[in-house]
């Protein structure tokens, strides 16, 4: 099950050999990816040989090899998960009538959309961390910043396959415009706000590899649903390669904050001044951060309100988390959620109809799995004696989207005026100082088992390797 000729020039678990049509677009689009590698790939990073994983097949126990690979030579190939026998579509109008394996031409239109979105966000990711590599704090996070980029690549090859081999013409033309829309771009941005935002420093990196992969993590859970059954087994296998992504997020943040911790207790001081002075990042700084990317994070979920998430719910197309683990009727026709929204200078919950607020529902998921890991963080301060504790923000705070946008909302929930969001805003996320602070930290550490002084050494190496393995190779 799943294994993948290697001779062939995209390495595959889908037959591709046997659809010269789709091989030859296939074939034909690599060249274009690898040109936009080249352009707005990780930053001076060509001939270095990188210790990573590569996906073999989808066998649970052993999918992906490591091995050195300049990154441009990566196998990006095209895996989707094992069919389920006779699998029926779970949820909406559809439900119980056979999944789809072809495209219902009802949905076609939104179907596309959804997976252009879900594809937009894969090479955003890579353009935005591109200049990461050289201010690297370590070789072993040099490579894991590889790791995730050449995955989110992958990821790209993913939708893409599902838009050549299921959308005909128009999906080509969506496969190319997946490679000339760039991240930040005045005139042709990526789809989706915090994919345009910059990913500067690598406490940025750590915070969106934490809060903004795992959107994508709830993203291709919900997909992972749909009666789409193509969609379903791709996305399914891309789950597989998100789990390490937001390991890197979390381990890197959990070991900024080890570092100041101990530091903190050396000089015995929580002055961010003096910390600062002494080479670390500051706990409120961190907090700050949290701030912003939290934030801007869970605005990708989209208004709380969305006709088109219920639509995308009813056809079929777009499940919720764990759809097949919940106990309901799977059509939420007469169900109702809570939103939030401004009345007076509150924030209150409001019903609505459940179909219209499954943004929401997935938002507040989301937001249930990532309290989770700041805990974690928690705990390592906890551990070093100190009673400052992280916190994510209310859910109302610093919203571009929905109801919520245009309200001025403290991280505490209050509803505040423009006077006292002005007074305190740099306490709540990240200053212009704080940005050029962390950026002056910035500094590449190249020799094995070092790591520069505002990070601790991670617990364990990559694959089981030591902490101090050569996990790059410059030539
Ligand atoms: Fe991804
Ligand atoms: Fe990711």
């Amino acid at each position: 099950m799943g294994s993948i000729d290697y001779g062939e020039k995209i390495p595959n678990n889908v037959h591709l050999s046997e659809d010269r049509t789709l091989q030859r677009a296939l074939e034909q689009w690599q060249p274009n990816y690898l040109k936009w590698w080249q352009e707005v790939g990780p930053d001076g990073s060509r001939g270095f040989d990188v210790y990573l994983r590569t996906a073999i097949s989808v066998d649970p126990q052993g999918w992906a090899q490591f091995g050195y690979v300049k990154m441009p030579e990566y196998r990006w190939g095209i895996f989707l998960n094992p069919a389920e026998k006779e699998r029926k579509i779970h949820f909406g109008d559809h439900l119980g009538q056979d999944a789809w394996q072809e495209v219902p031409g009802e949905h076609r239109a939104n179907l596309r959309r959804i997976i252009v979105t879900q594809g937009d966000t894969e090479p955003a990711s890579v353009e935005q961390q591109r200049h990461l590599g050289l201010t690297a704090p370590s070789q072993y996070d040099l490579r894991n910043l590889f790791q995730v980029n050449v995955e989110e690549g992958r990821h790209l090859w993913a939708m893409v396959y599902l838009l050549h081999k299921y959308f005909g013409r128009d999906g080509r033309e969506e496969a190319e415009a997946l490679l000339e829309r760039r991240s930040g771009d005045q005139d042709n941005p990526r789809i989706l706000g915090a994919f345009n935002e910059k990913t500067p420093d690598w406490l940025s990196f750590f915070m969106f590899t934490y809060f903004t992969d795992r959107d994508g993590k709830f993203q291709l859970c919900a997909l992972a649903e749909s009666g789409f059954d193509p969609l379903a087994r791709t996305t399914k296998f891309m789950l597989t390669e998100e789990a390490h992504h937001m390991f890197v997020g979390e381990a890197g943040v959990s070991r900024i904050v080890q570092r100041t911790c101990q530091v903190m207790n050396e000089l015995k001081t929580d002055d961010p001044a003096r910390l600062r002075a002494a080479g670390v990042i500051d706990l409120p700084t961190v907090q700050r951060y949290l701030n912003f990317h939290f934030s801007v994070t869970i605005d990708l979920f989209g208004a709380d309100q969305s006709s088109n998430a219920a639509t995308f719910y009813s056809s079929g197309l777009k499940g919720r988390f764990e759809e097949g683990k919940r106990s309901d009727d799977h059509l939420l026709k007469g169900s109702t959620y809570k939103i939030l929204e401004v009345a007076g200078d509150q924030v209150v919950e409001k019903e609505v109809p459940m179909l219209n607020a499954l943004n929401e529902v997935l938002r507040d998921d989301y937001i249930k799995d990532s309290v989770a890991g700041v805990e974690r963080w928690n705990r390592v301060i906890e551990k070093a004696g100190i009673p400052l504790r992280l916190k994510v923000p209310h859910k109302a705070f610093h919203r571009q989207i929905g109801a919520l946008e245009d309200v001025r909302v403290a991280p505490d929930g209050r509803v505040v005026g423009d006077a006292e969001w002005n007074a305190n805003v740099a306490q709540w996320l990240p200053t212009d100082a704080d940005r050029a602070f962390v950026a002056s930290l910035m500094g590449r550490v190249v020799e094995p088992g070092k790591f520069a002084h505002w990070i601790a050494p991670p617990v364990m190496g990559i694959n089981r390797q030591p902490v101090d393995f050569e996990y790059v190779r410059f030539n």
